[in-house]
């Protein structure tokens, strides 16, 4: 028995192997049985048609299309004593993504078609697993003009947001929408007003008042949800709510789904299972945007991921170095780390405290965010890439930021028990993390 590993970057498994016996959960064919997958250079193909494959087992673990994370602080170009395309596409790989979506909020910022082409040389050289690009809606993420939308799209990009930031003119918003429903681009929102979040750092409420922390009120998201709905169903095209945190925006989305508006929306691991009482730590590293919520709030977002109103869970993987971290809870840097620790949170209170089945939180990192992007991933269905993602729901873990493979630790999970990981990451039929035993 030969243990395949990958040790040093990218190998190649073989060109022909099958995945043997493991439970394989394909939510976009409505799959979830004990089966065989077939891998046949770098594609996913019917056992049948290889001929002497190689043989992995796969008995005992979970077989999963490619996990897709839809917001990834990958930092490069410009922020690379924060992470690189290099390391955060490891990390991405370590918690089992197979492709993640890079937010423009670099520098320079990706709003044009030479920083993307930048982006995309140096993911096709440094990149572990694919990199999708996201542009800014407006350049420079000022919220003052619109990017050029039409180049952008000749330059690649899937998506379209000003990640970090809001644009605040309304009306300025609603052209970004017409130009890009012409270019058939999704819009994906930070929802935020500038004037209500003023210079806030945690939400407000209970815990901001007693703690004297300025405070941002929900209605801060509500107001930019309601606007953005609004607006995608006026202009008819479709609009994604990005780290949705309120009860509030969960209830607009939900209504508005009814309505039949285009309106989807994710929610990030530490929305879902943190709560604004650990602020009395003063520790940075549960600082974020928006700002962890009241327990009201996180159980309304269980809730909604569990009945699919939100159909993606998504990192806001954000970087930053521990000296930056390393102040003030006031005058630390909004962001944190995500792309290690996702998957076995959620395995650990989703699963194993038996909030959503295994097929439901596979969906949610699978068929959601591909049907946000309308792209060809998240499924093992013959003929698509070989994106697999396996699964060990038993696997028993500490959070330990000093094995994470990102540049940056700033997690808010560090020391946290976890059951439930990733047994290994093949992207395009290489396996890009972990290892499975060869029969
Ligand atoms: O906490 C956050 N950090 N929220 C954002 O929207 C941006 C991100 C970052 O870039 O650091
Ligand atoms: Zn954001």
């Amino acid at each position: 028995m030969a243990l395949l590993r990958a040790m040093e970057g990218p190998i190649v498994v073989s060109g022909d192997f099958v995945l043997r016996g493991g439970r394989v959960v394909d939510p976009a064919n409505g799959i979830d049985e004990v089966g065989d997958v077939g891998v046949s250079n770098g594609v996913i193909t019917s056992t049948s048609s290889l001929k002497s494959p190689d043989i992995l087992d796969t008995s005992g673990l979970v077989v999963a299309p490619g996990f897709v994370d839809l917001h990834v602080h990958l930092r490069q170009p410009g922020k690379n004593d924060r992470e690189t395309i290099a390391s955060g596409t490891s990390a991405a790989a370590a918690g089992g993504f197979t492709s993640v979506l890079a937010m423009p909020n670099t520098s320079p910022v990706a709003d044009n078609a030479g920083t993307l082409e930048y982006i995309r040389r140096i993911a096709d050289s440094d990149g572990v697993v694919n990199v999708l690009t996201c542009a800014a809606m407006t350049k420079n993420i000022e919220g003052k003009e619109m990017s050029s939308i039409g180049g952008l799209k000749r330059a690649g990009v899937v998506a379209l947001s000003d990640d970090g930031r809001c644009v605040q003119n309304h009306e300025l918003m609603r052209h970004i929408m017409e130009y890009s429903k012409t270019f058939g681009l999704p819009i994906l929102d930070h929802c935020e007003d500038d004037v209500l979040t003023g210079d806030g750092v945690a939400h407000e409420g209970f815990s901001s008042i007693m703690l004297g922390l300025r405070g941002i009120p929900s209605a801060s998201e509500e107001l930019m949800v309601a606007r953005d709905i609004i607006l995608a169903e006026m202009v008819e095209w479709k609009v994604h709510i990005q780290h949705v945190s309120s009860k509030n925006s969960v209830r607009m989305v939900r209504d508005a789904q009814k309505r039949g508006a285009r309106v989807t929306a994710e929610a990030t691991p530490h929305h879902l299972f943190l709560t604004d009482e650990l602020l009395k730590s003063f520790d940075s590293n549960y600082k974020m945007k928006p700002p962890l919520m009241s327990e009201d709030h996180r159980v309304a977002l269980v809730e909604a991921l569990a009945e699919g109103t939100i159909s993606c869970i998504a990192t806001d993987h954000a970087p930053h170095t521990a000296t930056s971290k390393l102040v003030e809870f006031d005058y630390a840097p909004f962001g944190v780390v995500g792309l290690e620790t996702a998957v076995p949170m959620c395995l650990t209170e989703l699963y194993h405290k038996g909030i959503m089945p295994i097929s439901d939180i596979v969906a949610r990192f699978t068929v959601g965010p591909a049907r946000v992007l309308d792209l060809p991933l998240g499924s093992l269905s013959e003929g698509r890439a070989a994106d697999i993602t396996i699964l060990d729901l038993e696997k028993k873990a500490v959070v330990d930021p000093d094995k994470f493979l990102s540049k940056s630790r700033n997690t808010p999970f560090a020391g946290r028990e976890v059951k439930g990981g990733v047994a290994a990451t093949i992207v395009n039929g290489k396996m890009v993390h972990g290892g499975l035993t060869k029969i």
